[in-house]
């Protein structure tokens, strides 16, 4: 398979500027040509465009902030992310914020219906524009895309194509009440750090996969938020939380996944350069390319 590399310079759908420049520091660091090494052909969209797309008037509108920039630029996004993965080509996303995963998970299982998500984040990303609390549409991407929030206009295209059986966290240690009822409600499969310490992160990937791909036979798509780590290893990102997966647990769940030969598209998402250190920085892009080759088979023997 050959690898699409999809920028998405985009922070619209949280307030922190910084974190449309996390594509263009993962390639400068030499990510296409880290991934060609390992015998890819690779091709980069970068989308330095995506401001254009920005409406002059884009007021809070059921909650949500920015409704019609987020909207307009995952819609586009996602016809990409479609046709790059019809053609067959492994799509590897780079973020942004997380509000672009309406334009993965929705282009992805436009072109794999049967795909299945794991989502490592500190987050669980699933409120309904009637309960986020912040407005930040980085919190939501999933209850659009499982078909729980329907009622957004801006984002009426957004099709329900995820099953919330298809769905399985790893890696969440800041959900929000709203969220837990959901995950709960729904019988979401979500591993907190709790499970992480409990029982290692090796089990932790299989119980996912038993969960939502029972027959380690459907495509399967990571969406893989840096904020997931801890921020002693990638401290540079907009919401970071404590206690959070080592470098070997995040490096584990990219290895376990790129073993099984089912991964199809790859998301690395809320690099934001912007923030904290020049050595921060340096180690988040660092990470989050070493994570992208691991998705690649780099550390398979
Ligand atoms: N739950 C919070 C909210 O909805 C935080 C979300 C953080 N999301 C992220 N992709 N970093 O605002
Ligand atoms: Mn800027
Ligand atoms: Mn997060
Ligand atoms: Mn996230």
């Amino acid at each position: 398979k050959d690898i699409s590399i999809v920028g998405a310079p985009f922070s619209g759908g949280q307030p922190q500027g910084g974190v449309e420049h996390g594509p263009l520091r993962l390639v400068e660091f030499g990510l296409n040509k880290q991934l060609e090494e390992l015998g890819y052909k690779v091709d980069y969209e970068a989308n330095h465009d995506l401001e254009s797309l920005k409406p002059a008037h884009d007021p809070v509108f059921q909650n949500l902030k920015n409704p019609k920039f987020v909207s307009a630029v995952t819609k586009k996004l996602a016809g990409q992310i479609e046709e790059r993965a019809k053609q067959n080509k492994f799509v590897l996303t780079l973020g942004g914020d997380h509000s672009v995963a309406l334009a993965t998970v929705s282009g992805i299982f436009a072109a794999y219906p049967d795909a299945c998500l794991i989502w490592v984040d500190a987050h669980a990303d699933i409120n309904t524009p009637e309960a986020t609390e912040s407005g930040n549409i980085h919190g939501c991407p999933l209850s659009f895309l499982t078909g729980l929030s329907t009622s957004h206009p801006d984002f009426a295209w957004v099709k329900p194509v995820l099953k919330t059986g298809r769905l399985a966290y790893i890696g969440l240690r800041d959900v929000d009440d709203e969220e837990k009822k959901i995950l709960k409600d729904n019988n979401i499969k979500a591993l907190s750090m709790h499970h992480v310490d409990k029982w290692g992160i090796g089990k932790c990937v299989d119980i996912c996969l038993d969960h939502i791909n029972p027959n380690r036979d459907l495509p399967i798509h990571l969406s893989f938020d840096v904020d997931a780590l801890d921020p002693s290893v990638a401290p540079s990102t907009g919401t970071p939380v404590r206690g959070g997966l080592s470098f070997r647990e995040g490096h584990y769940i990219c290895e376990s996944l790129a073993e099984t030969g089912l991964l199809v598209a790859v998301d690395i998402m809320e690099v934001n350069p912007a923030l904290e250190s020049e050595e921060s920085v340096f180690s988040t892009v660092q990470v989050g390319c070493s994570l992208a080759r691991c998705c690649f088979g780099e550390s398979l023997l």
